[in-house]
């Protein structure tokens, strides 16, 4: 989710009108659907004076160095072999990297793809997560279905012990969630292709140890990236093996989840109650009943945005390295998916 600012055409902007010696421009093509480059123009310049930033437009196919993208048109990369570097202006790369069956040359090969590690999201997934997991641990949701019917009613308290929580994807975003919920006295899981060793949570790997971290697991939190892997992975399956009375934390990708499957699981009460950021079809359509069902939450596709002060700050420091002849770490593996 992003600030609703339509990216301006036209909009070319230099920092000085003559470059000194040494400073050689940058060139650098910008696209999103929202965001307005004119916002980021300073932003990026403020840590690269010698950026020169365009939109880009159909028909476009001035030379540039970098590419700065979310849900990039086809044509826009296409044959684009000599730009040193694509940022992807987001976590998840599944904007592009879903899309190489149909375009296979969407991506210029050669050139490294990068994307948003943190840049203030961390924050913004461990807000979300914690408010969320207290609101049901505090079972603020069997309260408000009390006071619709005006009942004055307290119920005994859940505990700790009873409340484990089981993180799917423990990268940059999921192990900062984990820990943060580890400090609020939850037992925490998590779950990823590599072994973890965040302090006292238990971490499981790989496709074999999915089974026992899901069982015993009370809380369930996404935060995978959506790769064919992982595609469908929250499924009646993956639900019925959870403890009973199981709660559903959706803040990667709609992919992930088998929406039907989630509300049959509602319904036969292995779920209690789901909160939803994200869905296989965005903006969610009216007519879903996930947007009536009494014990389901959703928000829409705002977990963590994107802020461009910090994202341009991690472009601008990524592009100083590579400029210096230093790639930056973590490029997206692109076979690997994320
Ligand atoms: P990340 O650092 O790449 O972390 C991904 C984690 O998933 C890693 O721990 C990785 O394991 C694990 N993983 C990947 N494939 C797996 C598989 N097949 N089996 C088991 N584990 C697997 O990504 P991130 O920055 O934390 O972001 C995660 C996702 O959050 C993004 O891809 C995006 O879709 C979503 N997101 C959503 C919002 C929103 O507003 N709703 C905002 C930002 C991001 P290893 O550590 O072993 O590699
Ligand atoms: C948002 O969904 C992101 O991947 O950054």
């Amino acid at each position: 989710m992003f600030p609703a600012a339509a990216t301006k055409a036209a909009d070319f902007v230099m920092v000085r009108k003559t470059t000194l010696p040494g400073e050689t421009p940058v060139e650098i093509l910008f696209y999103h659907p929202t965001f307005d480059v004119t916002q980021w123009t300073p932003l990026l310049q403020r840590h690269l004076p010698h950026a020169r930033l365009r939109a880009w437009q159909t028909g476009d196919n001035a030379p540039a160095d970098y590419a700065l993208v979310w849900h990039p048109p086809y044509e826009m990369l296409r044959g684009r072999t000599h730009l040193k570097a694509i940022f992807v202006l987001g976590a998840g790369v599944d904007s592009l990297l879903s899309r190489l069956n149909e375009h296979p040359d969407l991506l210029p090969s050669g050139v490294p793809l990068y994307r948003m590690e943190d840049t203030g999201m961390a924050a913004q997934m461990q807000e979300y997560a914690v408010s969320q997991v207290l609101h049901w641990f505090r079972r603020f949701d069997d309260y408000a279905a009390l006071q619709r019917e005006a009942r004055w009613e307290p119920l005994e308290e859940y505990r700790h012990a009873d409340f484990t929580v089981g993180v799917l994807g423990a990268g940059v975003l999921g192990g900062q969630v984990a820990q943060r919920l580890r400090g609020w006295g939850f037992p925490v899981r998590c779950w990823s292709r590599s072994r973890k060793t965040y302090p006292d949570i238990e971490s499981f790997a790989g496709a074999d140890e999915l089974s026992a971290f899901l069982r015993g697991t009370r809380v369930l939190i996404n935060l995978l990236p959506n790769t064919p892997e992982t595609a469908g992975i929250i499924n009646a399956g993956l639900l019925a093996a959870l403890d009973d009375n199981a709660y559903v934390l959706n803040l990667a990708r709609g992919a992930h989840l088998v929406e039907d499957d989630l509300l049959s699981a509602l319904d036969n009460g292995k779920v209690k109650g789901a909160m939803l950021d994200v869905f296989q079809q965005e903006p969610l359509p009216a007519q879903s009943p996930l947007w009536r069902h009494p014990r389901v939450r959703i928000t829409p596709h705002v977990a963590a945005v994107t802020r461009p002060d910090e994202a341009a700050a991690f472009i601008a420091q990524s592009i100083s390295r590579i400029e210096r002849g230093d790639a930056p770490q973590n490029q997206v593996d692109v076979t690997r998916g994320y």
